[in-house]
């Protein structure tokens, strides 16, 4: 039986599955749709072990991130975002941009995906010249429309949150919205 109570898909390829095996897929597969919160929270976790060299590990640098943006006024899908922001890092740090935008695209809306997949060249101001890359790489996104919220993110809220004494929200301060942001997807 699954979660709802039916009888589970029987086939065992897919070229000889049935509409009815699909149905009882999607509705289990929408019950289960806490899960992508609980797994987001679960990978936020294993932010505390990732620090890289930085004064802050990389879950207390997304706290401070995140109670900036909240602290600015931002709405509750910029506020998630900002705690998402380095989320992919868990996975790979020269990819983490586009791993969050991903995780984040089917919940928020679009602006909010750029802001976090471009973060990185907009963080550059602050440090590429160290790296021998170019700190006017956010130029390129020059005219987009989400281009200030980008710059405030970078500028204000995540190259300032790497104090070990800045003000640190707990997690459990942002739960309730992650669940609510990531409670039904908008696009596939
Ligand atoms: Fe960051």
């Amino acid at each position: 039986m699954t979660a709802t109570g039916k009888v589970p898909a029987l086939f065992t390829r897919m070229d000889e599955s049935s509409k009815d095996e699909w149905m009882i897929i999607a509705q289990e597969t929408m019950s289960n749709q806490p899960r992508v919160a609980e797994t987001v929270l679960s990978m936020m976790q294993q932010l505390e072990e990732i620090t890289d060299g930085f004064a802050v590990n990389q879950l207390v640098h997304c706290l401070q991130t995140a109670g900036r943006a909240e602290a600015a006024g931002a709405d509750e899908e910029v506020i998630v975002a900002s705690l998402l922001h380095d989320i992919g890092k868990v996975v790979s740090v020269p990819n983490h941009p586009k791993i969050a935008a991903e995780i984040l695209r089917p919940y928020v809306r679009e602006e909010v995906v750029s802001m976090i997949a471009a973060h990185q060249d907009f963080q550059g101001r602050h440090y590429y010249e160290h790296l021998g890359m170019d700190p006017n790489a956010r130029d390129q996104y020059v005219g987009q429309e989400w281009f200030s919220l980008a710059e405030k993110f970078a500028d204000e809220w995540d190259q300032t949150s790497f104090d070990p004494d800045g003000p640190t929200p707990d997690l459990s301060h942002f739960e309730p919205m992650v669940r609510r942001v990531f409670a039904q997807a908008h696009r596939l």
